[in-house]
């Protein structure tokens, strides 16, 4: 799912909007079970923008049809706070979608996202608002800044918390390095930053997609302290790490507007290279058992189809982002028959270092490693400034 650029329900005036060019805040809730908190949340949260934004918010609760009818109950309170949008989704589960659902139909510039249990200080939206007013293009709330922390968590959860920070800032370091709280749940972003952009989260993160997929150049945090839980739980389980993995995944390998680090693009090169030694292997198999030809024939066919294989996948993956603006047959036949040219030199110096750590008496499976080493980071660079010229 992808939020518009503009507005797109127009079921609500946008006059203070209009009146007020300056910010326009739509703040999404996402609810599960939360029937015995969403009172006190839209009180307090209402009671603070009144004061900060005066007719220039709305708080949009997204709850996916909780058996504890949160949904109702929060339809309830709407006679009395006008500024608050209720929205009950049937079929789909979720925090990251729910939130995205909630900034679809939203009519601010500045969207948001603050969870339902009070566990994220209301108060800290001040400063959240100052820093966008101040140019920011994405405010995060942080446990790991100012004056920020954890609150009474246990030491496993404190242990599972650390332990997610390193792993994506081991995966998605030009992403998470930006941030000193990458986990965060509680953000507000301009709209103009995510607008149009395919937006694909899976489970809790939603800040990690909007900052792997947004164009978030000025970044400002603000600290704050977890609050207990005041009622219900948490939904946080096993399958939610699991889901964090796997989305963390999907950005790294995701083509588009995610910035293919360094890392990223080597590791993407490797699988390319791993995949053709497959082909390779394969290849030369079906030939000899399938098609009768011999050995030599079928290693040979077997090896320019591997080269077509890697080139294609280099093309559109590893480098898709220097090649997307050149697909012409005829740009693509010269980055072709480039990468052909320095792979075969790779291959001698596979060759050479090989027969060299040989002569001075090294064991061949070291040597075969290191000089397969060699030969990758050559193709690699060799590739990478001379072809694609990234
Ligand atoms: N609509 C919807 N659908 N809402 C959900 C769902 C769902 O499937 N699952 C959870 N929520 C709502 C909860 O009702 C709550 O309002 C909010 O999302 C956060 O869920 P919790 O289960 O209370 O999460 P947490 O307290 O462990 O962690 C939160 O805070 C962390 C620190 O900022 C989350 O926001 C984390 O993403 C965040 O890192
Ligand atoms: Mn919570």
């Amino acid at each position: 799912p992808q939020v518009g650029a503009e507005p797109n329900s127009s079921d609500r005036p946008l006059a203070s909007h209009a009146a007020d060019p300056s910010i326009f805040l739509s703040l999404v809730v996402p609810t599960y079970n939360e029937a015995a908190n969403v009172g006190n949340l839209v009180r307090t949260i209402c009671t603070l923008l009144d004061r900060y934004l005066p007719d220039r918010y709305e708080l949009i609760i997204v709850d996916d049809n909780s058996p504890d009818r949160t949904w109702e109950k929060a339809q309830t309170l709407q006679p009395d706070y006008p500024q608050l949008v209720v929205i009950r989704r049937q079929q789909e589960r979720g925090l990251a979608t729910a939130v995205i659902r909630g900034w679809q139909q939203a009519q601010g510039n500045v969207l948001g996202v603050i969870d339902g249990d009070l566990q994220h200080p209301p108060e800290v939206l001040q400063k959240l608002i100052t820093a966008i007013a101040a140019g920011a293009d994405l405010a995060a709330a942080s446990r790991y800044a100012g004056d920020g922390g954890v609150g009474s968590w246990n030491g496993v959860r404190q242990f599972l918390s650390r332990g997610a920070v390193r792993l994506a800032l081991w995966i998605l370091p030009e992403i998470t390095s930006r941030l000193s709280d990458p986990m965060s749940g509680y953000f507000l972003v301009r709209r103009e930053a995510i607008a149009n952009q395919p937006l694909d989260p899976i489970g809790y993160k939603i800040l990690l997609e909007v900052m792997g997929r947004g164009r978030i150049d000025r970044v400002a945090e603000v600290g704050y302290t977890f609050a207990e839980r005041q009622e219900g739980e948490s939904k946080v389980s096993w399958q939610h790490y699991q889901e964090f993995i796997r989305h963390l995944l999907r950005l790294r390998f995701a083509t588009g507007n995610v910035p293919v680090g360094r890392m990223g693009r080597f590791l993407r090169f490797c699988l390319v290279g791993f995949s053709g030694v497959f082909v390779n292997i394969f290849g030369s198999f079906l030939l000899i058992r399938y098609a009768g030809l011999g050995k030599i024939t079928s290693k040979t066919i077997a090896v320019a189809v591997a080269i077509v294989n890697n080139f294609i996948w280099n093309d559109v993956w590893t480098f898709s982002d220097a090649s997307k603006f050149y697909t012409g047959w005829r740009s693509r036949l010269v980055r072709f028959l480039r990468f052909s040219f320095a792979c075969g030199l790779g291959a001698l110096i596979d060759i050479g270092i090989f027969a060299l750590l040989d002569h001075f008496g090294m064991p061949w499976l070291a040597a075969n490693l290191i000089a397969i080493a060699g030969s990758t980071a050559w193709n690699y660079l060799i590739n990478l400034k001379f072809n694609w010229k990234t």
